[in-house]
């Protein structure tokens, strides 16, 4: 690390995203890096993930969870941070409220705390989700929502909070709200090296777990690579494009519908052996109020496959009634060159990469 040079500060840099970025950052090298992690295990690990790259990043313990997370950060760096990628996050649906609203919002509130004593601070970054708009349905604008639609678990709820922070608290800040979709896979080959409920949701409909989903069929699904999320968020925490909301996701005619994707998902399944060979079915979607009263009926068998199953998809449910058409100006106004891709084509690599290595257990195809 050079003292002279400005630096960015990367938060969440042992997670999905933050890790990405953290080495986004360290190859464009114009800035020495920061990168927060949460705890001595996670400096640990992500040394060792990063190997000789760790040597040029400065990496930093910040439990956002305590009362002042950045106290290794002194004077001389934090006079030096021109950039601030607040990525750090509990990101389980299922989330307490209080656990929720320690780390996402009052973390958040650390985070701008921090940014307004950085006195060259030139961008704050905050990484958000769409769904921090809640079950907000029709046209979606990249502004701040005022949150009277509701949410469908305290993550969400959490995550509209931190913006409120954000766009509030550091209202005098430059700052950036970016609203991610959900991330399918790494690239569009459909690699994926991190699940989340879209994936264990196709594992238990693989292996015959789930025989009824929530959800409407015209519900649009928005789905993004990690690949180009890395590349948006580092090109919007550039001081050259506009601060403001941003939806870092397709608009709603590069969405797909639920139907649309279960239609592609089991049509992957067909193809293979094992699966045709269980006769399994595609899953029908319930109305709202139908699956409601089936969580309400199996929790009393807590421990049952179908209990762990319907656990898995409830923390989401709500939110695949909400028909949201999101509207993306702002980002291809400052991302002239922001491609969506074909999310079909994207679906179904990923199904392919997901059966072959039988959601992380490689099986080997001859
Ligand atoms: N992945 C997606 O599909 C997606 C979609 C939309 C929005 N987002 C948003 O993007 C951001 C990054 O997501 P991700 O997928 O990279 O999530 P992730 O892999 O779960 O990473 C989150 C990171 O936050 C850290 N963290 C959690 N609690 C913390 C605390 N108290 N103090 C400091 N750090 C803490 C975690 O550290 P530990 O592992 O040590 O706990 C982890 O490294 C999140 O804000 C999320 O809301 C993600």
């Amino acid at each position: 690390m050079r003292r002279s040079r400005p630096a960015v500060l990367v938060t969440g840099a042992g997670g999905y995203l933050g890790r990405r970025l953290g080495r986004r950052f360290l190859d464009e090298g114009d800035h020495d890096v920061v990168l927060a992690v949460r705890s001595e295990a996670g400096r640990a690990a992500l040394a060792d993930d990063l190997g000789a790259m760790a040597e040029q990043a400065r990496i930093v313990v910040a439990d956002l969870g305590a009362d002042d997370p950045f106290n290794e950060i002194d004077d001389g760096l934090r006079r030096r941070v021109t950039r601030i990628v607040h990525t750090a996050a509990v990101t389980r649906f299922n989330v307490e409220r209080d656990v929720a609203r320690r780390t996402n919002v009052d973390g958040t509130g650390h985070v701008v705390d921090l940014a307004r004593r950085c006195p060259v601070l030139e961008r704050l970054v905050h990484v958000s989700t769409v769904y921090a708009t809640g079950l907000r349905e029709g046209v979606i604008h990249e502004e701040p929502d005022d949150g009277s639609a509701g949410f469908a678990n305290a993550y969400e709820w959490s995550k509209w909070a931190a913006e409120q922070v954000v766009v509030d608290e550091g209202a005098s800040l430059p700052w950036s709200v970016l609203r991610v979709a959900t991330i399918v896979a790494d690239d569009e080959r459909g690699r994926v090296t991190q699940h989340n409920a879209f994936h264990e949701t196709l594992k238990l409909c693989f292996y015959g777990l789930l025989s009824l989903l929530p959800g409407r069929g015209d519900t649009p699904l928005y789905f993004v690579t990690g690949d180009a999320v890395t590349d948006a968020v580092a090109r919007l925490t550039h001081p050259a494009c506009p601060g403001g909301v941003y939806h870092v996701s397709p608009e709603r005619s590069g969405a797909l519908t639920l139907d649309e994707v279960l239609d592609l998902v089991f049509t992957r399944f067909q193809e293979v052996e094992e699966f045709r060979h269980k006769r399994i079915l595609r899953p029908l979607l319930a109305d709202r109020e139908s699956f409601e009263l089936l969580v309400g009926g199996v929790t009393s068998f807590a421990g049952s496959l179908v209990h762990q199953a319907l656990a898995n998809v409830t923390p989401f449910a709500r939110q695949l009634y909400v028909a949201k058409a999101l509207d993306n100006l702002r980002l291809r106004t400052a991302l002239p060159q922001y491609r969506a891709g074909d999310p079909s084509a994207l679906v179904a690599a990923t199904v392919d990469q997901l059966v072959q290595h039988r959601w992380g257990r490689r099986v080997e195809v001859v």
